[in-house]
């Protein structure tokens, strides 16, 4: 027998039309040894309770056919427990069987052992005679999409059917909550927690339910994403890394487009994760005033997680029950955290969707970007979220350019990129520039006079500092004042020393970088990654950012980094405002010495196309994906 304890815990109190009752809207259960959220909001209600139970843990299965047999139920069963982490056989005390066709079914009368041997208690059908010599219960009207569900009572009284959540310990302490959302938009805390060390415990619905949903209305059903904490969400409070933010603003009272959209095409919003603060440049562990950074699971599990985007970085990185990290890019923000966790990630070019109701760093750099371990899904996953944006190009660019940064990448790391470069040249039938200087092209054609490290020295520091204190950081200094008798809000030192910069710069100079930033931008469009009415982009540009190096999140620092001055490989894309993707290509190792091991290290690359040619670096990534030239990375200590 399966055992079944519940535990009712009173969440929240007063709904206004039981008065002043306390009432219990959400409940945590155990089945068997596992941990289930019950939302307050039922997926379907029942006009008349069919069992006594007080709670009934069920499967709902449906068949479009007249007759239904043993083996149908058992090879569904079979299918869930192989691609599913929240079903179990616990989920079989209750059976539904649903038939979706035209008029009756019938229930073959083997079906009788399936829940003989599983221990079925109730078997409810609707639509389908029962054959002779079985008990059940006739439900109407109650086409569930197929997987597991609890049968409860509302507080109200009235049966009603409930998606369960199985709970999820967050070892890599990627998140701050664990979210659900209702029919209205509305989110809500998954306000239950097994026994963790630090994170909340984070629910996560059945991959059942999507095996039948329709690919073209919801092409990312059941896509288990995690957003970073400064894309806000009705009905809970932002920190965006600072606690005084958080208590400053309280609760959102809506959702940006780009969440929305992601709601709108079948993603599992499952929690919001760790964000450096204000998006800016914190370091683990000395940075992090406010809040502790995530951890990068690859090797010896104290990498250096990187940011800003850490949270969804590290998310995706250690739990093989998180399909998507949603970040944010404006000057490496999904890069870093890709690259060093070793998974995919794209910084898409500005404008690929709406950043309303997301917290700003430069309205001109700012982008809204992801990352996932599977680069079918990666293809899959932009393509929906920025349809409408860019556009699917008929042949790949034939140009590859390679950094002059691989000059300088280890001779281990070398020999995974030689591979791949081969491979991809091939692939594309593409020439290979190798050696590319960007200073040299710059200096040969650009006509300014000036070298490209000292034109674009101050843009990137000036284009955030100055915007995100003028938009946000005065603000929140006067709002908090206003709540705590004139107090100054904590700021992490990095972003204080960033924000003085920021104070620090007239708007005659902020116009001058920008000034500069477009002058990169339309040097790059017409000198660089040229435009190619086949290809999009004529040619691609490849960087190492992480080539196997380790790099400690225990390392000590003498102060806070200065702004972020400079130019470099990672700062193309940023003020050319295109395209860059990171790949993980492979893993070399090095020894540990936290764990005395050797510990393997991911290398990745990273893509730069021009400029509105995002889809055809998702359609390569795919298409290299389907020769078997990059493959999926698993989650945990090592990515293959
Ligand atoms: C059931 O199958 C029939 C015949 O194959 C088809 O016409 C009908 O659309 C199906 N119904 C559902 C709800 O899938
Ligand atoms: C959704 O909104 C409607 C209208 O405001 C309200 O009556 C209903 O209770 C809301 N549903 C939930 C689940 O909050
Ligand atoms: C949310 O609150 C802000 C500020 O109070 C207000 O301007 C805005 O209209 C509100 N938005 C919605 C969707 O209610
Ligand atoms: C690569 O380019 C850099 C920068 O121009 C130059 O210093 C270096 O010598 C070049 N290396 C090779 C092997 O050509
Ligand atoms: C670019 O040109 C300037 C002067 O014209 C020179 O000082 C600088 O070294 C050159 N940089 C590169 C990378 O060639
Ligand atoms: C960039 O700016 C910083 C701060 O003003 C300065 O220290 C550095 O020398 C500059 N570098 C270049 C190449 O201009
Ligand atoms: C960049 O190119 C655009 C479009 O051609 C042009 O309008 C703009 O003036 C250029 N900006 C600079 C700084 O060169
Ligand atoms: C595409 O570009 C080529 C060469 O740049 C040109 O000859 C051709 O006419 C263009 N085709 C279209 C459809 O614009
Ligand atoms: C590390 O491991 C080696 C054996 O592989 C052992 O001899 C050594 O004592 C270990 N060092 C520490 C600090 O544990």
């Amino acid at each position: 027998m399966v055992s079944l304890q519940t535990a009712l815990v009173l969440i929240s109190i007063a709904a206004p039309a039981l008065g002043r009752s306390a009432v219990s809207v959400t409940r945590t259960i155990s089945i068997g040894n596992q941990l289930f959220y019950i939302p307050s909001e039922p997926v379907a209600t029942l006009p008349v309770p069919p069992v006594n139970d007080e709670i009934l843990p069920f499967a709902a299965l449906s068949f479009n056919k007249t007759s239904i047999s043993e083996d149908d139920i058992s090879s569904t069963v079979s299918s869930w427990e192989s691609i599913d982490d929240v079903f179990s056989d616990g989920f079989l005390q209750g059976v539904l069987l649903t038939h979706t066709g035209p008029g009756t079914a019938s229930l073959s009368s083997s079906s009788k052992s399936f829940f003989a041997q599983n221990d079925v208690e109730t078997v409810l059908l609707s639509g389908i005679n029962p054959p002779t010599g079985i008990q059940t219960v006739k439900v109407s009207n109650l086409n569930l999409p197929p997987g597991p569900y609890i049968l409860a009572k509302t507080p109200q009284g009235t049966s009603a059917v409930f998606r369960p959540l199985k709970l999820m310990f967050d070892d890599a302490q990627s998140f701050y909550k664990g979210t659900t959302v209702d029919s209205n938009g509305t989110f809500a805390v998954v306000s239950a927690s097994g026994d963790t060390d630090s994170s909340p415990s984070i629910g996560v619905p059945s991959r059942a339910y999507t095996l039948t949903a329709n690919p073209k209305t919801k092409p990312l059903a059941g896509v288990r994403t995690v957003v970073k904490d400064i894309y806000f969400l009705k009905g809970l409070a932002a920190t965006c890394g600072n606690r005084a933010f958080y208590t400053t603003y309280g609760v959102q009272n809506a959702t940006g487009p780009a969440v929305t959209r992601l709601l709108d095409l079948g993603a599992e919003i499952i929690g919001t994760a760790k964000t450096v603060q204000f998006a800016n440049g914190d370091r683990a562990t000395a940075d992090w005033v406010d809040y502790h950074a995530s951890f990068n699971s690859r090797g010896d599990g104290y990498g250096d997680p990187s940011g800003s985007s850490t949270g969804p970085g590290s998310a995706v990185c250690a739990h093989d029950w998180v399909d998507v990290g949603i970040g944010s890019d404006t000057g490496g923000s999904i890069r870093g955290p890709s690259d060093v966790n070793g998974i995919f990630g794209i910084r898409p070019s500005v404008g690929a969707i709406s950043l309303d109701d997301v917290m700003p760093l430069s309205d001109i750099l700012d982008t809204a970007g992801y990352m996932t371990r599977d680069p079918k899904l990666f293809q899959a996953f932009g393509k929906n979220w920025y349809a409408g944006s860019f556009e699917s190009f008929p042949k790949f660019p034939t140009k590859i350019m390679l950094s002059t940064s691989f000059e300088h990448v280890s001779p281990a790391a070398m020999a995974i990129y030689n591979d791949f470069f081969s491979k991809l040249s091939n692939f594309l039938g593409a020439t290979v520039q190798a050696n590319f200087s960007i200073p040299n092209a710059w200096n040969a054609t650009s006509g300014t006079g000036i070298p490209i490290t000292t034109f674009l020295n101050a843009t990137y520091p000036t284009l955030i500092a100055f915007h995100q204190w003028n938009v946000l950081g005065t603000k929140l200094f006067v709002d908090f004042a206003a709540q705590n008798e004139g107090r100054n809000p904590q700021i992490n030192p990095a972003v204080l020393e960033r924000w003085e910069f920021g104070q620090s710069r007239s708007t005659a100079e902020f116009n001058e970088e920008v000034l500069h930033q477009q002058t990169f931008e339309n040097w790059t469009a017409n000198n660089f990654l040229l435009a190619n009415n086949q290809s999009c982009s004529d040619s691609l540009y490849l960087y190492p950012q992480s080539a196997g190096q380790y790099s400690s999140r225990e390392t000590y620092f003498l102060g806070p980094s200065s702004p972020p001055f400079g130019f470099g490989d990672s700062r193309v894309a940023v003020h050319a405002r295109s395209p860059d993707i990171v790949v993980p290509l492979g893993q070399i190792p090095f020894d540990s010495i936290i764990s005395n091991k050797t510990e393997m290290v991911p290398v990745t690359v990273d893509i730069v196309a021009r400029r509105g040619c995002d889809f055809v670096l998702l359609d390569l990534v795919g298409a290299l994906a389907d020769k078997g030239i990059i493959t999926s990375v698993k989650s945990g200590r090592t990515a293959f």
